[in-house]
């Protein structure tokens, strides 16, 4: 069986989530359950990026140990996860023992390949970022992700020859033009490539937070260079070979466009370094602006995820995400549109529509539509193109269009029900048949939609299967077996409340 490994970004946990990252790890899950859909045995981590300085600062504010703060963050993080179904198979901490042995391993081997050297840092360094920063990087010597000032540090620190392996990674990216997408990211990480690269210091010294050097106990390694490892780490690479070699390499790092030069090049390298293979594709997302601004906490344009979904329902909130910010670029979360799309996209016209076609076989057919005669009408054939154009555009990853040619298909259902007109069949003599043909297939079309949309929102896309009839359960439903028009299934439709009613301004405004 093909098996599919996907990460996304381990968070720093100095705060909650808020709707930005929530939308890294819900584009993620709605990759993760499409391939389980494929039937394609998938692992789908993700996690927590403990051994940051602002982690360790926010712990000593609330006057507690570093590693009791992340194990309540721990906590919290699970729940907003959960909230929002997203279905990671497992959740690595960079505070744990497999980790500190993978990255003593990884060290060790990038170490062995002699691409390790002591150096003095001086220089700019981000704490939120937990990057360091040359001058031409800052703006009125600000760092311009969090407009902040960053430190000036002067320490000994341990190098890394980063800039060994500029040549191989210009390889590595001509030869894999897939390694890094969307387009945009990886032509700006050309470009870097193509200006040369200086080597990175991967240790700080004077710190006890984090994980020490194997060559030098006084110093710990870098944030960065830490955290990367738990993609390796996840998979056994230092406890569990077996693991390593069942899942390594990764298919898909999922990342925002601030992280990707980390995982284009310094990760590459390291596993260069290290003799390891590379991941076959990181993928850098754009960013959720809220108000104007990147949703950042340290910005305060920042929105709770668990208030969000209490707000709007986890389906309708995903759908939002995933269908109105084109992945890859930046989009804007706001309630104004939210509601909009939702009276539009939801109440308005596929809740609308599922309403309707129960309503009519119910009226008719007294809610079991016995097996059809006759061919299936031009339905079937718009199913099976959308299908197909929904599965070229998630293999793009392009998950905003897999949505929008869903809709292609709810909006054609609409136009049959039109065209078609059930309600004068069912007055004509002699069109019973007739009847029976055009209510199945558009329950039938309606039933598809339910799995196409079920990676974006999961308990929606299983009911309206389940009311199409088609009882499966999210784990067994396979692809070609689901998306295929099915010509010969009588079935019961069942009957449910309205799935979205509309949502009035009052509910939502203010925020
Ligand atoms: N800990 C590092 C990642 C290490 S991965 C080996 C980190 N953490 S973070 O908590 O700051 O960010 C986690 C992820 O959320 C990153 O991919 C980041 O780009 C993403 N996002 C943070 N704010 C975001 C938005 N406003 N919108 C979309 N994604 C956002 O970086």
């Amino acid at each position: 069986m093909s098996r599919f490994y996907l990460t996304t970004a381990i968070d720093y946990v100095n705060s909650r989530p808020h709707l930005g990252t929530a939308y890294e790890k819900i584009t993620a899950d709605v990759i993760a359950r499409y391939q389980r859909l494929r039937g394609v045995s998938t692992h789908f981590v993700m996690g927590n990026d403990e051994h940051s300085q602002n982690v360790y600062r926010r712990a000593q504010e609330l006057g507690v140990d570093p590693l009791s703060y992340c194990d309540r963050m721990e906590v919290e993080f699970r729940e907003i996860w959960k909230t929002l179904d997203v279905s990671f198979d497992d959740f690595i901490r960079t505070t744990e023992d497999r980790h500190r042995a993978s990255v003593s391993l990884m060290v060790k081997k990038i170490a062995d390949a002699g691409d390790l050297y002591e150096g003095f840092y001086e220089g700019w360094y981000c704490v939120s970022c937990e990057s360091f920063k040359q001058e031409k990087d800052l703006i009125d010597g600000e760092c311009p992700v969090h407009q902040n000032r960053p430190d000036w540090i002067k320490e000994k620190n341990h190098f890394f020859r980063l800039s060994k392996y500029r040549d191989a990674l210009l390889r590595h990216f001509e030869s894999h033009p897939e390694f890094l997408c969307p387009e945009i990211r990886r032509n700006e990480i050309l470009r870097l490539l193509e200006s040369g690269l200086e080597d990175i210091s991967i240790s700080r010294s004077g710190q006890s937070w984090g994980i020490p050097l194997p060559s030098d106990p006084e110093s710990v390694v870098y944030v960065w260079f830490d955290a990367l490892i738990n993609y390796i780490s996840a998979v056994g690479f230092g406890t569990d070979e077996d693991r390593v070699a069942a899942w390594w390499p990764a298919d898909l790092h999922i990342v925002g466009k601030d992280i990707t030069r980390f995982h284009s090049v310094v990760w590459p390298a390291m596993l260069l370094s290290a003799g390891q293979e590379l991941p076959h594709q990181v993928f850098g997302h754009g960013w959720v602006h809220f108000k104007g601004h990147r949703m950042s906490k340290s910005l305060g344009t920042s929105l709770d995820p668990l208030e969000a979904v209490a707000r709007a329902g986890v389906d309708p909130l995903r759908l939002y995400l995933v269908r109105e910010i084109p992945y890859g670029q930046d989009g804007d979360f706001s309630w104004d549109r939210f509601e909009e799309r939702y009276n539009a996209d939801l109440a308005n016209n596929l809740g609308n529509l599922v309403s309707r076609i129960t309503a009519m076989v119910y009226k008719y057919r007294e809610g079991h539509l016995a097996t059809p005669s006759g061919s299936p009408g031009r339905l079937a054939q718009v199913t099976e193109e959308v299908v197909g154009r929904y599965q070229a555009a998630m293999k793009r990853y392009a998950l905003h269009e897999a949505a929008a040619v869903t809709y292609q298909l709810v909006d054609a259902t609409n136009e049959y029900i039109t065209e078609t007109e059930p309600w004068k069949l069912a007055a004509e003599d002699g069109a019973a048949g007739r009847l029976t043909r055009v209510l199945f297939d558009i329950s039938e079309a309606v039933r598809i939609v339910g799995i196409l949309l079920g990676p974006v929102m999961p308990n929606a896309g299983r009911e309206i299967a389940r009311r199409m009839g088609d009882e499966t359960s999210e784990r067994d439903q396979r692809w070609t077996q689901a998306t295929t028009w099915r010509t010969e299934s009588a079935r019961t439709i069942l009957r449910g409340e309205s799935m979205w009613p509309r949502l009035e301004s009052k509910n939502l405004r203010n925020s």
